[in-house]
């Protein structure tokens, strides 16, 4: 969704803010522009394009003090006047992430005052609320905390004005916002993506901050306006990190990054010879001795993660679990059990519906929050008592890879904790785990060697146009994942059905042209899904089968049988992703879409 960078130093700072920009792409955006103070004027650039578009079309441009947006429209249609940065006249420039809810009401009493609109967007009344100050004579930093004790919403908002062409102001609540300190020259960002080219180090602001940069450094002044100090991060990213490489695209960057993502993921536990709950914060061994159930709360992606994880905290640590959709559970009226540990799995940390949820889940009286995420400082990371960063690293392909398989890898950490702690797991079961998921990085690695057999099978569904996906118990949310993926990426309409439900519906859909994927793993489950395919090959449907070693799946006309270099247990999930993510990558690369910013998607999705 929309991203913001800002910069302000003694060099041209419009080759900074495209490259930002550039970075932010993969969030997904319909229009982009930017401004510089040059000469105590304006310059703005806008396209309904590429970042690579408005580069062009700022060849021209140069200043040393600017900020620039990509937006995914909300109030109005991407649109080259839509886009930000929003002025107010000759003057103020502001670009926006969140919304603005009350902007109707402040949209009438500003066109009384005699301001003109240019756009449909809420963001250009803070633009003229910031004027209407200004001009009166307060500070920018004055008229910016004025305006922002008016506005009802969620923001995060970059601010300058042209006869003050030193300073940034910059404030967020609702979205994120970071400042980049580097030598003599500072920066804003929404994501700290867009600023590893210029500096790792990083001031997270909170909730209600508001900063005031110029060339001498920076103040942050917290929501009452009192001046407070944010420490300053060094991140451990490089800029290589958020680089392509060898790599056609991100995703296929991620989802070789596995194996790394998960041992980095797995590190503490894996160097250790027992497990503690201390890997989910200090007070997890105290709070985990008051639970008696978990609820799980996430979107997309990651509320697939959560249903895995359902099997395994149910069948493993024998304690009671329910997965829930956040934006369904934030608006539903639940009986809340302080004794239940709510559990949040986000990639990005900032998604509306799974912070809502959690708000929701602490106001109707849970106690105990957790939150398993990949990224530091994110919303739900601070706003959750308990939590687990997994460390896969910026993932900036839309479709999530990597980020789903270490959140598994994190989520079944916390399964083994709580079954230990309930004294359902001895000293060689505990000793088992830990060997398993030691080897997991290189078990993964081994099935990415599928690769070019899958790049060949993915020939076949190019001309599709839908398809089914079948498991059966922990593997029905892998099936899920890989229809996902397919729909996400290629565009090509999939569902997923526990194979078990096939008579009661599907089967009705399968002809010819139906590819059939079926999870084929090694467990108990596995003759009773031979049945259910069974029941496919005879309406003629044509069978993708990804199988385990030794399940005695053969090819046969109609029937591809894909075969997996082993079965990994519990940790079979994680195996089994892989070779759906792939297909659904070559099956993309045969239709040609946009593979990393796939069309109507977001990377983070901020707004509801
Ligand atoms: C968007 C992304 C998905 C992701 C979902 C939840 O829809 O495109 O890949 O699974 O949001 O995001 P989160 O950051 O909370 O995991």
């Amino acid at each position: 969704m929309c991203g913001i960078v800002g910069a302000v130093a003694q060099r041209n700072v419009v080759p900074i803010l495209l490259q930002g920009l550039q970075r932010l792409e993969y969030r997904g955006y319909d229009s982009a522009g930017l401004v510089v103070v040059d000469q105590k004027k304006l310059q703005r650039v806008r396209s309904t394009g590429r970042v690579a578009e408005l580069s062009q079309r700022s060849a021209n441009t140069s200043g040393h003090l600017g900020i620039a947006h990509t937006r995914w429209a909300t109030h109005g249609v991407p649109s080259e006047r839509n886009a930000h940065p929003h002025l107010s006249g000759d003057l103020i420039a502001v670009v926006h992430n969140g919304i603005i809810e009350n902007y109707e009401e402040l949209r009438t009493r500003l066109t009384a005052q005699g301001y003109s609109f240019t756009s449909d967007t809420d963001t250009e009344v803070i633009a003229h609320l910031i004027h209407s100050h200004y001009t009166k004579g307060s500070t920018l930093l004055a008229a910016t905390q004025a305006t922002l004790a008016e506005l009802v919403g969620a923001y995060a908002i970059g601010v300058l004005a042209a006869d003050n062409p030193g300073q940034l102001i910059c404030a967020r609540k609702g979205s994120p916002l970071l400042l980049g300190v580097g030598d003599g020259e500072y920066f804003i960002a929404s994501d700290m993506s867009a600023l590893l080219a210029v500096t790792k180090r990083m001031v997270y602001l909170e909730e209600g901050d508001v900063a005031e940069i110029s060339l001498s450094g920076y103040r942050v002044f917290d929501a009452h306006g009192k001046s407070v100090q944010r420490t300053v991060h060094t991140s451990e990213l490089n800029n290589e990190s958020v680089e392509l490489g060898e790599y056609q695209h991100y995703m296929q960057k991620e989802i070789h990054e596995q194996p790394q993502a998960l041992a980095n993921t797995l590190e503490a536990v894996c160097n250790s010879q027992s497990l503690i709950p201390g890997i989910f914060g200090a007070e997890a061994a105290a709070a985990f001795t008051q639970i008696d159930s978990i609820l799980i709360l996430a979107c997309g992606t990651s509320h697939h993660a959560g249903m895995v994880a359902r099997y395994w905290l149910e069948e493993i640590a024998g304690i009671p679990c329910t997965v829930e959709i956040a934006s369904e559970y934030r608006y539903r009226t639940s009986v809340a059990n302080p004794k239940t540990l709510v559990v949040t799995i986000s990639q990005s940390g900032e998604t509306a519906d799974t912070l809502a949820a959690l708000n929701h889940a602490k106001a109707t009286g849970h106690l105990y929050t957790l939150a398993i995420c990949n990224v530091p400082e994110s919303a739900i990371i601070r706003q959750s008592k308990l939590r687990l960063l997994t460390r896969a690293g910026p993932e900036i392909g839309v479709a999530s890879t990597k980020a789903f398989t270490t959140q598994l890898a994190g989520l079944f950490l916390l399964t083994l904790v709580l079954a230990k702690q309930r004294g359902k797991l001895n000293a060689e079961q505990e000793q088992k785990h830990l060997h398993d998921l030691r080897h997991l990085p290189s078990a993964v690695q081994a099935v990415l060697k599928l690769e070019p057999a899958i790049a060949k099978l993915a020939e076949n569904f190019a001309n599709k146009h839908n398809a089914l996906f079948l498991g059966r118990g922990l593997h029905y949310p892998i099936a899920l994942e890989g229809a996902l993926k397919l729909k996400e990426i290629s565009y090509i309409h999939a569902e997923a059905y526990p194979a078990g439900e096939l008579k009661h519906g599907p089967l009705a859909l399968v002809d010819k042209d139906m590819p059939v994927v079926a999870v084929a793993p090694n467990d108990v489950l596995l003759e009773k899904l031979k049945s259910n395919l069974q029941e496919v090959r005879a309406r003629g449907g044509e069978l993708y089968v990804f199988a385990d070693a030794n399940t005695r799946f053969q090819s046969s006309e109609g029937v591809h049988v894909m075969q997996m270099p082993e079965h990994a247990g519990f940790l079979s999930p994680i195996l089994h992703t892989i070779p759906l993510q792939l297909l659904a990558y070559y099956v993309a690369l045969q239709k040609g879409t946009d593979v990393d910013k796939p069309r109507n998607l977001a990377k983070s999705v901020t707004v509801e």
